[in-house]
């Protein structure tokens, strides 16, 4: 892959996540219709749907050839093509039914099954976050790093809850009170793409959840990696798309942060006492 063919196709995802994104600004507020998708809290709106529509209008245009797998169609295209765009036409579906405005479009191009180009498009503080794999990542097309923080104690970080967190007891309640007790604070977006995003540009050190699927995170994974993070599985052995978990950081809080979710006290540890 030339590193032409990677810049022609982050256009090619850019233009599709600007106009999605247009498309969200013009639904907010104005939702006649949020219906659950089975798994109680997983919602979808007619902004899912209409943004879904325009990103594979544009892909069917540009890379008619290429595969797709978009959250609410499926999977389209070629499914023995070695490309394969992974879409989240609305991450942050619950904030943005809220008109809580922090919500997103993601959308992740794998190569090979490797994120070779991520386009994150957050219209509603219009920043745009970019990368293609070996040429960086930026924000509004200036570049961006990690933070330097360096001690768990003094690192800032984010997670989430998946819709199935009523049905496991492996719903990250445990982990996100240890985190909360070792750091400065945990935070929750409610963004999956963007929580990324935050770590990639240095505004969180550190994000680890479990119960993702590839277009919460194809897009995101790539550009904390071209901003010098670190992104791996929980135990640091390599990220794969398909397990549903990531910890990403800034590479220098990753070992204790992964030593932490490694050895998470139960539940019932936390009670009044401050220790
Ligand atoms: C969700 C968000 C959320 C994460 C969930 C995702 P959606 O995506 O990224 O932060 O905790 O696991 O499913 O449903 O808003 O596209
Ligand atoms: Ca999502
Ligand atoms: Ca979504």
């Amino acid at each position: 892959m030339t590193n032409n063919q990677l810049q022609n196709f982050l256009e090619i995802a850019t233009e599709a996540a600007l106009a999605a994104g247009s498309v969200l600004q013009s639904f907010c507020g104005k939702l006649e219709e949020i219906q659950e998708k089975g798994r109680s809290g997983d919602l979808v709106t007619e902004a899912d749907k209409a943004s879904e529509a325009v990103i594979l209008e544009i892909l069917g245009r540009h890379v008619p050839d290429h595969g797709i797998l978009a959250e609410e169609s499926g999977k389209l295209g070629d499914a023995s093509s070695k490309y394969l765009w992974a879409i989240d036409p609305l991450d942050g579906t619950t904030n943005y039914a809220h008109q809580y405005p922090w919500a997103a479009v993601s959308i992740g191009l794998l190569i090979e099954g490797i994120p070779q180009i991520g386009v994150i498009f957050d219209p509603f503080h219009n920043e745009l976050f970019r990368a293609a794999k070996g040429l960086g990542a930026t924000r509004n097309r200036q570049p961006i790093a990690v933070s330097q923080i360096s001690e768990l104690s003094k690192s800032l970080l984010v997670t989430g809850f998946a819709y199935d967190r009523r049905e496991t007891t492996d719903n990250n309640y445990a982990e996100f009170c240890h985190l909360t007790h070792l750091t400065q604070g945990v935070r929750r977006s409610g963004s999956a793409s963007l929580d990324l995003a935050q770590v990639a540009c240095g505004r969180v050190d550190g994000y680890w959840e479990r119960g993702l699927a590839p277009w919460d995170v194809a897009a995101g994974v790539l550009i904390v990696s071209e901003a010098g993070g670190q992104v791996t599985a929980y135990d640091k052995s390599a990220f794969e798309i398909n397990s549903g978990r990531v910890l990403a950081t800034n590479g220098r809080i990753h070992a204790p942060l992964s030593d932490a979710l490694l050895n998470v006290p139960p539940l019932s540890s936390w009670g009044s006492i401050t220790r």
